[in-house]
Formats: structure tokens, sequence, C-alpha cells
């Protein structure tokens, strides 16, 4: 198969985006550091975004650690990846690392703010050592660079070719 651009790539896979406590407050939660965007104008961006790349989204947020431990175990099953904005949990959650460590799939952890340029708590994070790739300090726009790297991480899983090339894995058309 091939996208608009005429490259090939691996069709049919959902990508899990999930989003940790008071992200649901994003617009109206310190601007000046998460912007004005609300989650869902970063939703619809998404999902614009997605349809290009063809891929499914199962955009969530919860307030609730077991909550996004659950997702994560769920994602391990059904999703081609997951990105994931932890939020506060980042910097305390044992437990997300090792859900985590639990799914082969592709994982990208993703701030908004630039987290080492803030207090010195926000720099230790338990998520990093458990995924793929960092994105931070990009605000909203970071969601949706997220998503172009999980294509490409998803459609260079097995064999690394290079940016935009074909791999073995592709299904010829
Ligand atoms: C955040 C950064 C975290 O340190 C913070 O607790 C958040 C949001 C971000 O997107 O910049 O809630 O994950």
């Amino acid at each position: 198969m091939r996208n608009k651009a005429g490259l090939k790539f691996m069709a049919g896979e959902t990508v899990y985006i999930l989003n940790g406590p008071n992200l649901n407050l994003l617009g109206a939660r310190e601007p000046e550091i998460y912007g004005y965007a609300s989650l869902s104008d970063i939703e619809k961006a998404v999902r614009m975004r997605a349809d290009l790349l063809d891929l499914k989204i199962e955009f969530r947020q919860s307030n609730h650690e077991g909550v996004l431990i659950d997702w994560v175990q769920e994602a391990a099953k059904k999703a081609g990846g997951l990105i994931l904005n932890p939020a506060a949990y980042t910097h305390t959650s044992i437990a997300l690392h090792d859900a985590l460590k639990a799914m082969p799939a592709p994982k990208i952890e993703l701030h908004l703010s630039n987290v080492h340029a803030r207090e010195l708590f926000r720099r230790i994070s338990f998520i990093s050592p458990a995924v793929d790739a960092v994105i931070c300090g990009l605000g909203a726009d970071g969601y949706v660079l997220a998503l172009d790297a999980m294509r490409r991480l998803i459609d260079n899983r097995t064999d690394h070719a290079p940016i935009g090339m074909p791999n073995d894995r592709e299904q010829e058309d």
C-alpha cells in the first residue's frame, strides 16, 4: 500500500494516545507553560494528521494512575504504537514504567513543555527508560510530530529502513 506521498506503508495500525492527570485542563491551566490549545483541539489536530498517515487513533485522558495502567495494558494487546503524556506521573510512577516495559510495540513519551528547563523534579522521568523516544518542549505541535514519528517507528520496526524508504514488512500493491 502507498500513502498520499506515494511511499509504501503498513496500513490499519491503531495508535493509542494517552494523557495523564490535569491534561483535561489544557488551555486554561498555566497557559504560559502549556499553551492555549485545549485537549480537544489537540485531539482534532491529531485525528486530521492520522487520516493523512492512515493510522487509527484511540485518544484518551485520565486523572487516575490505575486507569492509565489499564489502558497501557490494553494498548499492549491491541495497538501498533503508544504515545503517552504521563503528566505528573512521569516523575513518580514505577507502575507505569513496569506497564510500558511489558508492551513490545513502539512507545513515545511526550510533554508539551520542556521538562528539563523547569523545576529540578521534572528532570526525573520513570517513563523515559521504558520508551523508544521522548518529545518535549514543542507544545501542542508535539502531538502531531509524535504521530509522524510513530508512523516511521511502526513502518521501520523490523529493518530500520531510512526515513521515507520502503522496507521488507510492506506489502506490494
Ligand atoms: C507535562 C509535564 C509534567 O511535568 C507536568 O506534570 C504535566 C504536563 C507536559 O506535557 O509538559 O502535567 O507532562
